[in-house]
């Protein structure tokens, strides 16, 4: 246990012996996850196409929330009247939410940071909002997410240089002071230190050491969703985890394609949050066992199969290629049964993930997974 307090426990019972994979379990006030475990996205209190009730059924035991969105509607006094985010979306398990700045600087392009925090033009007027290290834990403590993360300075992938990355790292550092003083319920919920330096190996390594010496119950890794190829990406995962410390539990912030959540879960990650499985079933995308299917595509026009076999969720029982392929370009409804598919297989991905782990397997898991993924079989 390197729990700091009992906001958190955390604790390993499976470890790989050939790559940095772990199984173990945490322990949130609200729930205990089993981990490595994957996260939905419900940035407004809601997830898109699902509800909590069909979460639960899915075996989904921790969510995800968001600071900004949350912060303004229903807003701190809402949710301070009806005594947090839990109640108030009628969610009973673990909740983590994102501390708002980088949703601002990668969806508004439109905020300016400075040393006091992140400003920018609000979405729904014309007025001007400073979300500061202290606002953004405000928020949180009210929301009341069993974990919450530091506000950190987060720099675009594209078009930065050095001395702004740098700029970057060092202040998130120093904002994680900040939060951490700002923090009113630290035997309620944990804050997480968000790890940056982007594709930079000193910096990002002098971020985690700094990290590291901070009395906290788990780590995120941030500044790598941004789509950069793999051979930049992993190398920066693996030295971030190689430094972490092993008995607290890793977060990697965004990122949710099937193969970088096989690949950083052998290089040490626990947990992952991304909005992949709903955004793609918007489109009519449906994650399987052998890649992508695009369920607009002529060729489902009269396929009776399920989107997967094998898949027990309940839109592969109860309904077909043929007949998704007929209502996604007219109803909202497919996307829903989308959804509910693709978080099945995350969440199954990761079951069988720590399966393996538990079993010695873990491995031969990842080639079988790898052989099938790349198979083109669809
Ligand atoms: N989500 C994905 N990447 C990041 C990141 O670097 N920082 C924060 N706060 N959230 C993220
Ligand atoms: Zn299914």
């Amino acid at each position: 246990m390197g729990s700091k307090s009992h906001a958190l426990l955390f604790h390993v019972h499976a470890e790989c012996k050939t790559t940095r994979a772990r199984a173990g379990l945490m322990k949130l006030p609200h729930y205990t996850v089993k981990t490595p475990v994957f996260m939905p996205v419900g940035t407004q209190g809601t997830m898109k196409g699902l509800l909590p009730e069909q979460l639960e059924e899915l075996d989904c035991e921790i969510i995800l929330g968001n600071t900004y969105h949350l912060g303004n509607r229903p807003g701190t006094k809402v949710l301070e009247k009806v005594g947090g985010l839990h109640k108030f979306m009628s969610w009973n398990r673990a909740l983590l939410t994102d501390s708002g700045g980088f949703q601002m600087v990668s969806l508004l392009k439109l905020a300016e940071i400075t040393e006091e925090g992140v400003k920018f033009k609000s979405p729904y007027d014309d007025s001007e909002i400073m979300l500061t290290p202290e606002k953004s834990i405000e928020i949180q403590n009210c929301i009341g997410a069993d974990i919450i993360m530091q506000l950190d300075d987060v720099v675009q992938t594209t078009f930065q240089n050095y001395d702004r990355i740098k700029e970057a790292t060092e202040r998130t550092s120093r904002w994680l002071d900040r939060c951490l003083k700002a923090h009113k319920r630290p035997s309620e919920q944990s804050i997480f230190p968000i790890v940056q330096g982007l594709l930079n190996s000193e910096l990002r390594e002098k971020s985690a050491n700094d990290h590291l010496t901070k009395d906290v119950n788990g780590f995120a890794i941030g500044g790598l969703s941004g789509g950069e190829s793999k051979d930049l990406f992993w190398p920066m995962v693996s030295l971030s985890t190689s430094i972490l410390d092993k008995n607290r539990p890793r977060y990697l912030m965004g990122v949710g394609l099937a193969i970088d959540l096989v690949v950083c879960v052998a290089l040490g990650v626990d947990m992952f949050d991304c909005v992949l499985p709903t955004r793609t079933a918007r489109f009519g995308c449906a994650l399987t066992k052998r890649g992508q299917l695009n369920l607009k595509q002529k060729k489902y026009e009269a396929d009776l199969n399920p989107i997967e076999n094998d898949c027990p969720c309940s839109t592969c029982k109860n309904y077909t290629r043929a007949y998704l392929h007929c209502i996604v370009t007219v109803e909202t409804v497919a996307c829903h049964l989308i959804s509910v598919h693709n978080i099945a297989y995350q969440m199954h991905l990761m079951q069988a993930m720590r399966e393996n782990i538990e079993k010695g397997t873990f491995p031969q898991f990842v080639k079988n997974f790898v052989n099938e993924i790349y198979s083109d079989g669809n």
